[in-house]
């Protein structure tokens, strides 16, 4: 079963993920992980970071001659900014000023009390959202293990601040999902902030110019869609085996996402059962019954029904801002105002492709779970053979 491990600090020398239960016989090129990679360095909003990194990942393990081996695939992707650290990061003896003044709604604090940290760098430095790079890198091993068995994940901002969008065309579903897939990533090339609405688009993009010049942050709703995923991922039978649970914690991990949504599930609360519930009707001649709607978001019992997965995921604004919040001086316990670190001014198109990532990773566990990951070929006959029991 696919699972993996990040390791790696924000300005240290590298960022680490290792990623296993990969089956043997993937085709897997770092270009393709890179053009990963680049998608969530790029999004209007992001902070100078993003101009110094240009992360590449070096495959260090598990590939030889761009084939998956079966064996735990090792990742690391430099921090090019680590030259200026060399120092105040140093694993050997080393000098640097001390953060002490705690960021509301970062994890200096939080971070302080549990490890004991009066330097809050100590904190900072593993807290930082730069851990998604390594997420998007194990990510993208995972899309390409499932494009392979013909499950397509894309994603779209749904909202920054109080500007809403609203969402993918409803007239999308006349495409298959590898076309519908390669249209949303050549349009977000020159779209960066991945709203498919114009509109909606440039109020978000006036937004965050007017929160850059007044020091403020935003935050926003992104929205993942799982297209191709076969019935039968997860399972109802231990609690933890749902799979909407496991999606869930996977994306309530990504730094600064406070709330994720299945389906319609915050709107259909308020609304009556006859309206939310996804009527069954007979497929053609012989083949599997089919929805009318998708409000479920593609997932019943914990286990997916075949539609597609959609899910979405709230993000706070960002904690680190320009004009910083009341805070202390941990060492004096005097009032001053937070810790400042070069920051992004809103982060929700990155966290999007984040998003991404790890529904690819839960999706990629759940199918080798229930059709084996040992060898491509075999995974693949597991799943077309269930396919063709459906039909
Ligand atoms: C892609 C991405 C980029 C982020 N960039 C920043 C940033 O530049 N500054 C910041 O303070 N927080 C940033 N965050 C959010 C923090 O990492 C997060 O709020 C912090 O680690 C505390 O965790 P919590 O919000 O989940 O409680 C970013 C998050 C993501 C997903």
């Amino acid at each position: 079963m696919v699972r993996y491990t990040t390791a790696g600090e924000s300005h240290g020398r590298a960022i680490l993920s290792i990623i296993e239960g990969v089956p043997a016989g993937l085709n897997l090129q770092a270009d393709d992980i890179d053009a990963e990679l680049a998608r969530r360095q790029l999004g209007y909003g992001r902070g100078g970071r993003m101009q110094i990194e240009r992360d590449e990942v070096n495959i260090i393990s598990g590939v030889r001659h761009c084939r998956t081996l079966g064996s735990p695939i090792g990742l690391m992707i430099r921090n090019r900014d680590w030259v200026n650290w060399r120092e105040a990061m140093s694993p050997g003896p080393g000098m640097a000023e001390q953060v002490v003044r705690p960021r509301p709604g970062h994890a200096d604090l939080a971070g302080h009390y549990k490890y004991g940290h009066t330097d809050l760098r100590n904190v900072l430095e593993r807290a930082s959202a730069r851990d998604t790079a390594a997420r998007v890198a194990a990510g993208a091993v995972a899309m390409i293990l499932l494009r392979e068995l013909g499950i397509w994940i894309v994603g779209c901002v749904r909202s920054v601040g109080s500007v809403q969008s609203s969402g993918f065309p409803d007239d999308w579903l006349d495409s298959t999902p590898e076309e519908m897939h390669d249209y949303w990533r050549s349009r977000e090339r020159e779209h960066p902030l991945r709203c498919p609405d114009e509109a909606a688009e440039k109020r978000m993009i006036d937004l965050i110019d007017t929160c850059r010049a007044e020091g403020d942050t935003l935050g926003g709703v992104v929205e993942v869609v799982a297209a191709g995923a076969p019935p039968g991922l997860g399972s109802y039978a231990q609690w933890s085996d749902r799979l909407d649970g496991r999606l869930a914690r996977a994306l309530m991990s990504i730094p600064g996402i406070k709330a994720v949504e299945i389906g319609d599930g915050i709107s259909g609360a308020a609304a009556r059962g006859s309206q939310v519930h996804d009527p069954i009707v007979p497929g053609e001649a012989g083949s599997s019954p089919h929805r009318t709607s998708n409000n479920a978001g593609g997932l019943e019992g914990g286990v997916s029904n075949g539609c597609e997965i959609r899910m979405r995921a709230g993000m706070k604004p960002i904690a680190t801002l320009g004009k910083p919040l009341p805070s202390i001086d941990l060492s004096t316990g005097e009032s001053l105002p937070a810790h400042h670190e070069r920051a992004d001014v809103c982060a929700v198109p990155a966290a999007g492709v984040v998003a991404e990532a790890v529904v690819a990773l839960e999706l990629a566990a759940a199918v080798t779970e229930r059709f084996g990951g040992d060898r491509l070929d075999h995974l693949l006959r597991g799943l077309r053979g269930w396919e063709e029991e459906l039909r």
